[in-house]
Parts: structure tokens; sequence; C-alpha cells
């Protein structure tokens, strides 16, 4: 991936921390990875809202699924139940699943 493409997302390259065993520095930073892929698909929403509905309506749902997982990584890291957010299985998508032909396993 070109370094000019991410610095364009605002996002960081994830990489493993200088101690690559330390859990809670890796969860941190996927939690920042979800954070920066909030800010990027709100800006998406922005973007469409009133001007095409087709891609807005998906967006605004993949948005709902990033905050949902970056409500598990704040529970993980700060032990806070994310109660709302709780899945039935793993891999559950809430609000993504409507827009996929790729069924959730359970
Ligand atoms: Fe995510």
């Amino acid at each position: 991936m070109s370094t000019e493409f991410i610095k364009i997302s605002g996002c960081e390259f994830l990489q493993l921390p200088p101690n690559p065993t330390d859990h809670k520095a890796i969860l941190e930073k996927f939690l920042k990875a979800e954070q920066s892929a909030i800010v990027n698909w709100d800006k998406i929403c922005k973007m469409t809202l009133g001007k095409d509905p087709t891609t807005y309506d998906i967006v605004k749902d993949i948005l709902a699924e990033e905050i949902e997982h970056e409500s598990w990584f704040l529970e993980l890291i700060y032990g806070r139940p994310s109660v709302h957010m709780r899945r039935k299985y793993a891999g559950e998508r809430h609000h993504t699943k409507k827009h996929s032909r790729v069924w959730d396993i359970t």
C-alpha cells in the first residue's frame, strides 16, 4: 500500500508495537484504527447525504459497524461492558448484513 494513500486516509499504518507481546498496546492500535475508520466513513456519509441515497444507505451502516467495533476494543482494553453492542455470535454484522450476499457463519 502506498504511503501516500495512508497519508490521505489520515490513518496510521498498523504495525506491531515495540514490544510485540504487549497485548494492550496491540489492542490500542486496533482501537485507533477503528476510530480512524469512523472518521473516514463519517466523511463519506456527509459527502453522500442528500446526493446519493444508495451509497449513503450502505455507508451509514458501515459507519454503525465501525462504531460497534470501537466499542468492542474499548471493552477489551478497559473492561467496560458494551451491553447494547452484544453479538449473538462472532462475526455477526447487525448493520451491514442486508447489503451483503455473504452469509454469516453461525
Ligand atoms: Fe472495523
